[in-house]
């Protein structure tokens, strides 16, 4: 693609951004609905983020069953609450966990259809109406709060991917830096890598476009520059306000052009070997770089110019730091993946996404790779 084919922008989500910005959500809700409904995850119920919410909207019910990687299960779930509770705005409260059960769950209750199943594995489209969502992350990470998708997870199918729709746009994103200082190193480094992850794939993707590349730049340069910083030091208000910002601008920045190779593995890998997802994306970021680079051109040049280094391989071993940091599997033993297991591997990492990346991937190409990770 160049600058002069067509392309069109869209962001239909009102967001806001900057420490101490949870506060405007009683103002914020309000504009949205009557009777608001929490919503987050098994473990960040009994965090600080959380109480600092639902101080902000107190006597407001919660739904705290979501798990990492949710389930179309617990989609199902919170839907039966929606409806019984007859509530007209949802907000969601987490990472993408969260974010993306409540989102898939605000489309589910506004349309006829019993499970979401339908949506995800049987061919159903997902339609336009939903509940308005409001999206408080507290990871910086997945960028959920501005993109139109949900990824969810089959277990009865033992299948994980992503369902889309301009219906799964939350309204107004929240982001509140200050709600991320009290995630550990380990989810500040992986969360942080899906975060670049998402502005590399956006930046690369055949079908990127002039705003996305502007955005999907500066959140990596964000991130190369802070991610180390707010993994060492979890306080430091400066690296956290960065993240978030980076991680939300990168959430903008792929979710026209969408992923490629690195999302389309990580699929069977968060699938059949519970790596959670910005470790799979993590793990073959570096690999991925090798490979895509040296077809970009320019392009390519233009991107680490931007985001201040001076070569491809800067930014791989940058990545390798940070995954060494936080703990991250680095070949496919750390990771506990037999090598027995890299030609179904290969195969499962054909999920359409591939299709964007801007070099064709051969099942023999992902071989090679799987077997340079051993
Ligand atoms: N919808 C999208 O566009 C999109 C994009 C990328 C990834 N995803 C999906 O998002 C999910 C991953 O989300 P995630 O990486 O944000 O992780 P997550 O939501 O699964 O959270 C990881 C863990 O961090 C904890 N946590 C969250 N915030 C915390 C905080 N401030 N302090 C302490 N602990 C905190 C949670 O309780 C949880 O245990 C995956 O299912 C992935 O596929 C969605
Ligand atoms: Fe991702």
């Amino acid at each position: 693609m160049s600058v002069a084919d067509l392309w069109t922008f869209k962001l239909p989500t009102a967001v806001t951004l900057g420490n101490g910005c949870v506060r405007q959500l009683p103002q914020i809700a309000v504009a949205h609905g009557a009777r608001p409904l929490l919503v987050t995850d098994r473990e960040l119920v009994r965090l600080p983020p959380f109480a600092c919410v639902q101080e902000m909207l107190p006597g407001v019910p919660v739904f705290s069953d979501v798990t990492p990687d949710p389930t179309v299960a617990s989609v199902d779930a919170l839907a039966a609450q929606l409806r019984a509770g007859r509530h007209d705005v949802v907000v969601a409260i987490g990472g993408g966990s969260a974010m993306d059960c409540a989102k898939a769950a605000a489309c589910l209750v506004a349309g006829n259809l019993p499970s979401i199943r339908a949506v995800h594995s049987e061919g159903v489209p997902l339609g336009s109406a939903h509940l308005p969502l409001i999206a408080v992350p507290t990871t910086a990470g997945t960028g959920s709060e501005v993109t139109p998708f949900a990824v969810l997870s089959d277990t009865e199918k033992q299948i994980k991917g992503p369902i889309a729709g301009d219906a799964l746009y939350p309204v107004h994103a929240v982001v509140d830096p200050e709600l991320t200082h009290s995630l550990p190193r380990k989810i500040t480094v992986v969360t942080g890598l899906d975060a670049l992850s998402h502005a590399i794939e956006g930046y690369w993707s055949r079908n990127h476009q002039p705003i996305c590349d502007l955005m999907a730049i500066e959140a990596a340069r964000l991130i190369c520059a802070n991610l180390k910083r707010a993994a060492q030091q979890p306080g430091d208000a400066e690296a956290r306000s960065a993240m978030s910002c980076a991680a939300t601008l990168a959430g903008a920045a792929f979710q026209l052009p969408k992923n490629a190779m690195v999302h389309a593995c990580s699929f069977p890998l968060s699938a059949r070997y519970h790596l959670a997802h910005g470790t799979a994306c993590a793990f073959t970021l570096e690999e991925a770089i090798r490979f895509n680079a040296p077809v970009m051109g320019e392009r390519m040049t233009s991107f680490l110019r931007g985001i201040g280094l001076a070569s491809a391989e800067e930014l791989t071993a940058l990545i390798h730091e940070l995954k060494q940091l936080g703990g991250l599997p680095c070949t496919l033993r750390d990771a506990g993946i037999p090598t027995a297991d890299i030609p179904s591997l290969a195969r499962e990492s054909f999920h359409p996404l591939m299709r964007n990346n801007p070099r064709t991937m051969t099942e023999a190409d992902l071989v090679t790779m799987f077997e340079r990770l051993a």
